[in-house]
């Protein structure tokens, strides 16, 4: 019998930061989180991803900036492959080629650009034509982030009840706000303890219900702000979401400290510097580094001031970005 023929398939995704945030999840397994979220797609920062389906292969290959992977991370790698096989009733394994044009472990959930990429290309890979909600469904369950990456620009997650409702949706275009995220880089190594790890011991913090009690009226506060174009809303619901997760993280069955002294000094100067009138704010992902949200006619004075602060190693600048494309 002939073999089926497989194509090449290319796409490109961008990561995303969360405004507000998702920490825990109700499932595990299907990545189905405790609460909505919202996020945007950072433009200029990228991962690209070939996938071709072999049916000579014995396994996945799995090369990440030109090094082939194997462990753990080609594990997820495979399972995750494994949901789009059964979906497209395949058992052929596949070659996957990765690179990110930004450095891991630098603040930006390479995670989430990682599983949209791969859940965009693996699936035309196969000749499955899967639908944006699909997609966001798909790359979901590879990183729960990553659902957020499939969209454009200003992004939605709702949490949803089941895996068929939990996806992510565009709530406004890229170029809706002129935004920049300045991502001050404190500290490049890996951190200890991933978000996959991390979301799991969420609830074991007697501080998780308090997080997740409010969290729909920040959702909501949040969306309208961004909708209204809101500065001083938006700053200050973005801040009080970052610093539930990390009293929850913090207060979790082992702790997670994630901050370092100087994560303590730039949130500081950004709260000083809107004090004084300028629309800056701050949120801080699993990490120590700081994302520093401001209005882009302010970037390049904030960018200045960023750089001369104790630990700030690099800086990265970002706008609205759109979805997950071919390529
Ligand atoms: O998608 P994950 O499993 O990498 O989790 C992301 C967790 C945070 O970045 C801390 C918050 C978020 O909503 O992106």
């Amino acid at each position: 019998m002939k073999s089926p023929e497989f194509k090449t398939i290319s796409a490109v995704a961008h990561p995303n930061i969360a405004f507000i945030k998702y920490w825990g999840n109700r499932d595990q397994a299907l990545r189905l989180p405790c609460n909505s979220s919202l996020s945007m797609n950072l433009s200029g920062l990228e991962t690209r991803t070939t996938v071709r389906f072999d049916p000579h292969l014995t396994r996945d290959v799995f090369v990440f900036s030109g090094e082939v992977v194997v462990g753990p991370v080609l594990e997820r790698v495979s399972s995750f492959l494994d949901r789009i096989r059964s979906l497209a009733k395949l058992n052929v394994y596949a070659h996957i080629i990765s690179r990110n044009n930004f450095p891991a472990g630098a603040g930006i959930a390479s995670s989430a650009s990682a599983f949209a990429a791969l859940a965009l290309a693996a699936s035309h890979a196969v000749g499955l034509d899967l639908n944006e909600q699909e997609l966001s469904r798909l790359a979901r369950r590879g990183s729960g982030s990553a659902s957020r990456s499939i969209p454009g620009g200003f992004v939605e997650w709702q949490a949803g009840t089941s895996d068929a409702d939990s996806f992510a949706f565009s709530i406004a275009p890229a170029n809706h706000w002129d935004l920049v995220d300045l991502v001050c880089v404190l500290d490049s190594t890996h951190k200890s303890v991933g978000s996959t790890g991390g979301h799991a011991l969420a609830d074991s913090s007697p501080l998780q219900p308090i997080r997740l009690a409010h969290v729909r009226e920040r959702v909501d506060q949040c969306r309208k702000a961004i909708l209204e174009r809101d500065f001083e809303s938006f700053a200050q619901v973005v801040e009080e979401d970052s610093n539930f997760m990390h009293a929850v993280m913090r207060t979790s069955n082992p702790p997670l400290h994630y901050w370092l002294p100087e994560t303590e000094i730039v949130l500081w100067n950004v709260l000083n510097w809107r004090k004084e009138g300028i629309p800056a704010c701050s949120t801080v992902d699993a990490g120590p580094n700081v994302h520093v949200l401001v209005l882009s006619e302010y970037a390049s004075e904030i960018e200045n001031q960023l750089a001369e602060l104790s630990g700030v190693q690099k800086i990265f600048k970002a706008s609205p970005g759109p979805g997950a494309s071919l390529c």
